[in-house]
């Protein structure tokens, strides 16, 4: 086994344990200090047939919710702790609730064919990359998962750059306990990969800085097309049909 597939396996196991008696109060509990997470979901704008991914999701808590505000979206989920895909998958089988294909995956190795899809229209990661070790090859896997014209959307803590520096080593001590460590760098990550990709980029903060949110749009073929006719061309016919 590689140190890679090692490091993998005993990331799940930390995931699991700590959450298996968490997910029973986990909903109550984050409700006061996981902010940002329903302004995501009110930006995610996915209409009908469209494929909505959540990476980390938990508890099912935000699929549920979208599937409440985007009623004809398509509904998946992948999370590395089965603990809490058993919390997802019962809640999202009760009446009255959008379905959603549920799968345990890592993160930064998942694929879209996991599913059967071949991409998504729209993924999200709500604090998620905060405890996942890799997670600029979290990012990468998402932003390689995405459909053309397709969105990634991220809400995790900042960096409280606007608070009191009492609150914010309280708070990162406290979460120091949960395996979260807020990345400075995410904004800087996101768009250093716009910039190579020709994506466009938002990013805010909210609450002075608690939270940060972010969303990635892939450019849709056409814009693509415009952009880079040669890649466009190469990418229609394959790149062995064109002559160096
Ligand atoms: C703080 S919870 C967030 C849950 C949900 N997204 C929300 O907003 O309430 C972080 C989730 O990420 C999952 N996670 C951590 N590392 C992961 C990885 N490498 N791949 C997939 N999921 C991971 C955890 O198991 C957990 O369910």
């Amino acid at each position: 086994m590689s140190g890679v597939e090692q490091a993998e396996i005993s990331h799940q196991r930390r995931m699991d344990h700590m959450y298996r008696y968490q997910r029973h109060v986990y909903d109550l509990t984050r409700k006061y200090y996981l902010f940002g997470r329903d302004t995501l979901i009110r930006d995610l704008n996915a209409g009908a047939g469209c494929s909505v991914l959540e990476v980390g999701c938990g508890t099912g808590r935000n699929l549920a919710l979208i599937g409440t505000c985007f009623p004809r979206a398509r509904l998946f989920g992948l999370d590395i702790s089965a603990e809490m895909l058993a919390s997802a998958a019962a809640k999202l089988s009760r009446r009255g609730r959008t379905p959603a294909m549920l799968r345990v995956a890592d993160a930064t190795s998942f694929e879209p064919r996991l599913f059967g899809e071949p991409g998504f229209d729209r993924i999200v990661i709500s604090y998620s990359l905060s405890m996942i070790p890799d997670w600029q090859g979290a990012i990468d896997a998402a932003i390689a998962a995405l459909n053309p014209g397709g969105s990634l959307h991220i809400a995790d803590f900042g960096q409280q750059e606007r608070l009191p520096a009492s609150f914010r080593r309280l708070l990162r001590s406290w979460l120091t306990r949960f395996h979260v460590t807020p990345r400075e760098s995410l904004f800087e990550a996101l768009a250093e990969r716009a910039r190579c990709n020709g994506a466009q980029l938002e990013r805010r903060a909210i609450g002075r800085g608690y939270a940060w949110l972010a969303v990635y749009h892939r450019p849709s073929a056409a814009a693509s097309a415009r952009a880079n006719p040669a890649a466009a061309l190469l990418e229609d016919r394959g790149a062995a049909a064109i002559p160096a």
